[in-house]
């Protein structure tokens, strides 16, 4: 499923210092690394592998960890290590391939197994090593490689194998580390341990960022960048956009402007509770635009989905060239561009450069008028998910607005296949909300990382008292997932999914059949369009 069209150059508030760099290799897990360091409060930042030394020296890192990949280190155009790295006079933890191109780069050796290890695998440590401190002597690890390290480089030492005798950990017992397992993904029983070894114990980095100490820098660095100048923030009811408003407002005060337009897609209450939180209780300024008719005006008789969000972020932009006049004049517009946005933008591990990287969530507001030339301020594009979401809580925003599952821009536009029409979505409303609210009242909402009603355009048979219907099918989805690139789906009771089915039949005319999505991403995406 691609996205529509719009990617003005996205730009980064500041260049933080990064007390370790994650260098990507390529693997799936990349990003996690990163979070899983972020956790320990060591504020770090994933750069390309093929980064250049100097990029890497200016964010003035205390450690480098070097990512799994998919290659082989004897691959042609395989990468290697940047020039100079193990210069630096840093310490370095390899990774699964970072291992092997470490082991290979300081003069050791990697061979191919026969077969690929894949799965949970035993770790028996041997002797004693700073970087397994605590570590029990026996225990769990997540393996996926094929190569593996079967000569260190010279001084090193093994300082544990799997339990089919393979090196899984080597270094030199002070700067240089390699693991050949994956202690970023939760099988591995000690991984936390061991990157809390490396960052706090080995690279010496503090563990002290947080929240707050997030929301004190940024601040700071909002008033000095805004000045007395005026900036807009176009809310969608979202986590993202409302911290990013919050924080902008906590900077500026009434140099914000808010922007909630209601585009007739949103969910049951969505736009009255927007309007409630940010307006009555957070007192700021929110100009509301009901734009509900242009939007469905604009979306009549569309079926096809990426036609639906073309017309959806053109729309907007009209709406927002209509609404600009009545606010001031703005230099900056602020948006709630996430950390994953920025990496998964900027496209595979080679490029993303933050200089070139292009924003993807710019669809939730589709693009700004080219007459509105306003500078953007992204303050989110450091965080993840559970960080934004820390920060709003910090802030003050209430749980409902913090906990909420992301939300599409193009909104229940694309949760129904067919075409958008009033009536249609009143009935996905109404299911969407027993769905939701069922999951709050057994305690599940948050157990699951994003869960939606899709109004299909199937129609099927049904019985109701003697009569025969025929009506529409209606389809729930839920997605357990960290990083929304690969999902699985949500393993309710039966029971629960009974009740809800109950609730949503019995209650919503027009819909006689319920069905659950129990596909995984991939192949198939969260939303259905
Ligand atoms: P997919 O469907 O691609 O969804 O697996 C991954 C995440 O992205 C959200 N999503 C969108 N968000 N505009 C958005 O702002 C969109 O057009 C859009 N399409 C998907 C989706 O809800 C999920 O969280």
């Amino acid at each position: 499923m691609s996205r529509s069209d719009v990617s003005p150059t996205f730009n980064r508030p500041s260049v933080e210092q990064a007390e370790l760099v994650v260098l990507d290799y390529g693997s799936q897990y990349s990003l996690l690394i990163a979070r899983r360091i972020r956790e320990l409060g060591v504020y770090c930042e994933l750069m390309p592998a093929t980064a250049d030394v100097s990029e890497i020296a200016a964010r003035k890192p205390r450690g480098i960890v070097l990512s799994g990949g998919p290659h082989s280190v004897y691959d042609d155009g395989a990468a290697g290590l940047p020039e100079g790295l193990l210069d630096l006079g840093i310490p370095v933890l390899g990774i699964c391939y970072g291992a092997q191109l470490l082991a290979h780069s300081l003069g050791g050796k990697v061979a191919s197994a026969p077969s690929r290890e894949f799965g949970r695998a035993e770790v028996l440590v041997e002797g004693e090593s700073p970087l397994l401190n605590g570590v029990e002597s026996r225990s769990v690890a997540w393996m996926s490689h094929t190569d593996h390290i079967v000569e260190v480089p010279p001084g090193f030492e093994v300082f544990a194998r799997s339990g089919d005798g393979l090196v899984a950990v080597i270094g030199d017992g002070a700067m240089f580390w390699g693991v050949q397992f994956h202690p970023e993904v939760a099988h591995t029983a000690f991984g936390r341990d061991l990157l809390r070894n490396f960052a706090l114990d080995l690279c010496g980095c503090a563990g002290d960022w947080s929240a707050t100490s997030f929301i004190e820098n940024t601040v700071e660095w909002l008033r000095t960048r805004i000045g007395d100048r005026r900036v807009i923030c176009a809310l969608s009811g979202g986590v993202d956009s409302g911290v990013a408003a919050a924080l902008v407002s906590r900077a500026v005060g009434d140099q914000l402007t808010c922007v909630f337009v209601d585009n007739g897609l949103l969910r049951l209450g969505e736009a009255e509770q927007c309007m409630d939180v940010f307006a009555r209780h957070l007192h700021m300024r929110v100009v509301k635009v009901d734009a509900t008719d242009k939007f469905l005006g604009a979306l009549e008789g569309v079926v096809d989905p990426e036609e639906k969000r073309r017309r959806i972020g053109r729309s907007f932009m009209e709406v927002f060239e209509e609404v600009a006049p009545t606010l001031g004049d703005a230099d900056f517009f602020a948006q709630g561009t996430t950390y994953p946005d920025v990496i998964e933008s900027a496209g595979d591990s080679k490029r993303h450069s933050s200089a070139a990287a292009k924003i993807k969530t710019h669809h939730n507001v589709g693009g700004l008028p080219d007459t509105m030339r306003l500078e953007l301020l992204d303050p989110l594009s450091f965080l993840f998910k559970d960080e934004v979401r820390e920060v709003g809580r910090s802030l003050g925003l209430p749980e409902e607005i913090v906990d909420r599952h992301p939300f599409p821009g193009p909104g229940l536009a694309v949760r129904m296949t067919g075409a958008v029409t009033r009536e249609r979505l009143e009935r996905l409303r109404r299911a969407d909300h027993i769905f939701i609210s069922e999951l709050r009242a057994a305690g599940l909402y948050k157990h699951t990382a994003q869960a939606l009603a899709v109004l299909t355009s199937e129609r099927t048979v049904g019985v109701l008292g003697d009569a025969r219907t025929y009506e529409d099918v209606l389809a729930l989805r839920a997605v357990d997932t960290e990083d929304w690139m690969t999902a699985d789906w949500s393993r309710f009771s039966h029971d629960f999914l009974a009740t809800v089915s109950n609730r949503i039949v019995n209650e919503v005319p027009g819909i006689s059949r319920v069905v659950y999505d129990i596909t995984s991403k991939p192949p198939a995406t969260v939303e259905w369009e």
